[in-house]
């Protein structure tokens, strides 16, 4: 495999403490804050309820790895990590309403229309879209106007019908329907990998890299976007609630369209292995230097276990 020299100094476990710890304190800072920016008739309460205490946090771990390769500072990252962490817990919020999956538990508690009925659920996701643009157009002269603007393009379109949203009207529209292999892939391109694309790219817009790096580095973004979905339809069918934090064997319960169902499990894993590869030959590629973060989220997140 043509991948990248790793570091044998880098720690990721210590990395993504540091990550963390700092990723924590700005979501519970900047989501409708109790005290300083309270939101009416509960609602804030629902957004903090979506948002906070759980989560893997990979998008905005992306970001700020994407940021450290292109030698960007954290502080200016963290507004792209969170804005990207508040579409993805938006998307999962609607995912899980009775009219797309129907799923009563998230992150190991009960779903938020579960908790606080659907027209609470609903808007706490509309919120919580704004809130991920307002967070990246703040109002002094901290970020310049054409990255702003560079960082809303880049989330707005993996967002919207290009991404995300366009990927779950292609699941909910699939189901029961035996999709060819490029339809199957275009739907997870979209759904998912579209916004783990978008946090690698969004990084790398906080600093400053080669048009061949930047190509590069979407190319690492696509193949991690769309292993990552894989390893999802997999742990759908080989993990249980308790380990996963949300309901097992849902996407075979739904016929759901899935990489397994469509060509194993076997065959999805081996997949999920070689779009690792792929994402890093593509660091390698890149010609930057400090991508061990990078590599090394790579590896976490197709190996995962939930
Ligand atoms: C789950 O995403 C939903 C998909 C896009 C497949 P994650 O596995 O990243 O969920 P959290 O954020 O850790 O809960
Ligand atoms: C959801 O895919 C992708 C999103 C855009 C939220 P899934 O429906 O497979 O996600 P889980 O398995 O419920 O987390
Ligand atoms: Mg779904
Ligand atoms: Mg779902
Ligand atoms: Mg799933």
């Amino acid at each position: 495999m043509n991948a990248p020299e790793k570091s044998p100094l880098f720690d990721l476990s210590a990395w993504i403490a540091g990550q963390l710890a700092a990723i924590e304190q700005a979501l519970s800072r900047w989501v409708a804050d109790p005290v300083e920016a309270p939101a009416p008739a509960g609602l804030g309460d629902v957004m903090r309820y979506a948002v906070l205490d759980g989560g893997k946090r990979l998008r905005p771990l992306l970001v700020m790895a994407a940021c450290a390769a292109v030698n960007g500072s954290a502080q200016a990252a963290m507004r792209p990590a969170c804005a990207v962490e508040l579409i993805h817990a938006y998307s999962l919020v609607h995912d899980d309403m009775p009219c797309m999956d129907n799923d009563v538990l998230r992150r190991g508690k009960p779903t938020v229309h579960v908790r606080f009925g659907e027209a609470q659920a609903l808007l706490a996701g509309d919120a919580l879209q704004a809130l991920a643009f307002g967070l990246l157009t703040p109002d002094d002269d901290s970020v310049n106007a054409a990255t702003q603007a560079r960082l809303c393009r880049l989330l707005a379109q993996a967002a919207g019908c290009q991404g995300m949203a366009g990927g779950q009207a292609i699941d909910l529209a699939s189901v029961g329907l035996p999709l060819t292999s490029a339809q199957l892939h275009e739907m997870h391109r979209l759904k998912t990998g579209a916004l783990l694309q978008a946090s690698v790219m969004m990084g790398a817009a906080c600093g400053t890299a080669s048009p061949a790096a930047l190509a590069a580095l979407r190319d690492y973004g696509a193949a991690i976007g769309l292993a990552f979905q894989v390893v999802d339809d997999i742990l759908d069918v080989t993990a249980d609630a308790a380990t996963l934090g949300k309901t097992a064997g849902k996407d075979a319960a739904q016929d759901k369209p899935t990489f397994v169902s469509q060509m194993g499990l076997q065959a999805s894993h081996d997949y999920a292995q070689q779009l690792l590869a792929q994402a890093l030959s593509s660091l390698q590629a890149s010609g930057l230097e400090n991508t061990d973060a990078l590599q090394a989220l790579a590896d976490m997140l197709v190996n995962r276990q939930h």
